[in-house]
């Protein structure tokens, strides 16, 4: 599933770079690995409470622009309900992609904006754009 939804995430990049970033990475990086070796992929990852020196610190609800300048797609894998809103409002100010995949296949919290649900093979998640 999970490489199912890094393919997806791959597919959406179709700029040679498209800049990506992974919001509250935790302590899984598996998807960002992937997305991290391909050639046409610039990645980075951040989190609240980094767990490596890879992961740049940074509060979603109180995001540092500079990071996300020019980015292309933002993911989320798991987010909190709380910070799901954020994580729209910043996708929507940098006028990126928004790719979410919740726990289970919960409603999120994003208030008016609706995201869509989109299966793609075994994975599922909401998009939005
Ligand atoms: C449920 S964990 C999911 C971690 C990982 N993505 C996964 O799926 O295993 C939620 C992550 O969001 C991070 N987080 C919580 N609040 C945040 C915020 N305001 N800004 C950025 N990251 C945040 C936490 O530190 C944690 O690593």
């Amino acid at each position: 599933m999970w490489d199912d939804f890094a393919e997806y995430v791959l597919s959406q990049c179709v700029k040679n770079p498209t800049k990506v970033a992974e919001i509250g990475v935790g302590k899984f990086s598996g998807v960002y690995d992937y997305l991290n070796s391909q050639d046409n992929v610039e990645i980075l990852k951040t989190d609240i409470s980094p767990d490596d020196s890879d992961v740049i610190a940074d509060d979603v609800t109180k995001p540092n622009m500079d990071i996300y300048k020019d980015v292309d797609i933002i993911y989320s894998i798991r987010p909190p309900s709380e910070i799901q809103p954020y994580l729209v409002k910043l996708a929507l100010k940098t006028d990126a992609q928004l790719i979410i995949k919740p726990l289970f296949n919960e409603d999120l919290n994003t208030g008016n904006v609706k995201m869509k649900l989109k299966n793609y093979q075994k994975a599922s998640f909401y998009i939005l754009r």
